[in-house]
């Protein structure tokens, strides 16, 4: 596990931006797992600044949204759907076709979840996964408890979390119950994973994962297991970590 620490948000989102644009160059036809949330709001910005300059081109990339909110559609502002469509999505030159992301709205979303996985294998599986952290230590919507071997599947969302995204929502109440997410198990078979981490908030989330004990407490510390993994923090999300000078 790399672990790199930035001065700032805006020098973490550069590093990982730079990281996925080395990615897309090596191989312009890859596979990406991307994460919504705040944490890679200026990654995004910055890929989408890389490709109007002519450093890069999605044409050939496949994307794989970790997760959405049960019951919500694309169209809803609050959506992972809504928030990748207009934040990266429309501003690069992907194809409608690569794009992948759970439909909270499907009628059965037992069966969304059996295919969504089944779509990622298809497209030969996850070259590089962008993950953030919640504060309780999950990735994608992986709450304390989960499997480290679980798939793509429909899981109830903690209050912690639920209040964390109430901004999303205008509130905790309107936030869904519920949400389809990759597993612990999908997210470990991506060849390489980025996870970030921003602000002193995320410090004692950080630490745990990073030191504790690796255990279904701390869904991240999954990634320990990971043989490629890169962990890109800004300063105050390191703070708590000591690191060989
Ligand atoms: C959300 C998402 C995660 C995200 C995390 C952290 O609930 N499901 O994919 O990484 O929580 O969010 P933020 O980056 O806003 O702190």
């Amino acid at each position: 596990m790399k672990i790199i620490v930035a001065k700032n948000y805006r020098e973490m989102s550069k590093i990982a931006a730079d990281l996925v644009v080395r990615q897309i160059k090596r191989k312009p036809a890859s596979v990406l797992g991307l994460a919504t949330g705040h944490t890679p709001f200026e990654l995004y910005d910055d890929l989408v600044q890389a490709y109007r300059r002519g450093k890069v081109s999605f044409k050939k990339v496949k994307t794989f949204n970790l997760d959405e909110y049960a019951g919500l559609g694309e169209n809803n502002r609050s959506s992972c759907h809504y928030y990748m469509k207009n934040k990266f999505f429309k501003k690069v030159d992907l194809s409608k076709k690569n794009i992948f992301i759970p439909d909270g709205r499907a009628a059965d979303l037992k069966k969304e979840c059996a295919a969504y996985e089944r779509k990622i294998r298809r497209a030969g599986g996850v070259d590089l996964q962008i993950l953030g952290i919640g504060l309780d230590g999950h990735i994608g919507f992986n709450e304390p408890g989960s499997n480290f071997s679980s798939k793509t599947r429909l899981v109830k969302l903690a209050e912690s979390t639920r209040r964390a995204n109430a901004k999303y929502f205008g509130g905790r109440a309107l936030v869904p119950q519920s949400a389809v997410t990759m597993g612990l198990g999908t997210i470990l078979k991506a060849k390489k994973v980025i996870l970030l981490a921003s602000g002193r908030e995320k410090a004692a989330i950080v630490k745990l994962t990073l030191r504790g004990k690796a255990d279904k407490i701390t869904p991240a510390s999954v990634l320990r297991k990971h043989p490629q993994v890169t962990v890109i923090l800004d300063k105050t999300a390191a703070e708590l970590i000591k690191l060989p000078k």
